[in-house]
């Protein structure tokens, strides 16, 4: 990770997360992956599930902004095989259905930021996964 990435990754969230219409679009987007990815979400009641993911996303950011991670390791709990039992395999398309929100939704979203936004929340992913 670089030192400016946490301010820019931040500041596009800011642009994105109070639109309801960005969770909308990221489920839609991540549920059009596979298969598998709808099956899991069957039983699921999305609207609430999108309220939830918009605090995640920013447990992803802030853990790149130092702060401590209990709530990225109670979510690679909920997320293992103890839990919703989430194969691993599964994170790429998540990061990648982020990716293609963030380019839909932020108005100032390039390069430079997309490859911010890996660098900072790939480690919180990389936790949330490694619990499996
Ligand atoms: C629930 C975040 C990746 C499937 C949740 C919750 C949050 C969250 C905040 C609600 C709190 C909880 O139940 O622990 C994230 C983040 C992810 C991620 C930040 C990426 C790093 C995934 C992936 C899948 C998935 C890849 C499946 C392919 C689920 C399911 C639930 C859930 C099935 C429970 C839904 C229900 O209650 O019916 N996730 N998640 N998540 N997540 Fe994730």
């Amino acid at each position: 990770m670089r030192p400016g990435d946490p301010d820019i990754v931040f500041q596009s969230y800011g642009r994105c997360c109070n639109r309801d219409t960005f969770f909308v679009d990221f489920y839609d987007c991540f549920m059009a992956k596979s298969e598998a990815i709808r099956q899991v979400f069957k039983k699921t009641d999305m609207s609430n599930q999108r309220h939830l993911l918009r605090n995640g996303i920013m447990q992803l950011v802030l853990h790149a902004r130092g702060l401590p991670d209990t709530k990225l390791k109670a979510l690679g709990e909920s997320h293992s095989r103890r839990g919703y039992n989430i194969q691993p395999h599964h994170y790429s398309d998540w990061l990648d259905a982020l990716l293609q929100t963030l380019e839909k939704h932020d108005p100032y979203f390039c390069p430079d930021t997309r490859a911010a936004w890996i660098r900072a929340i790939t480690p919180g992913i990389e936790k949330i996964k490694n619990a499996y």
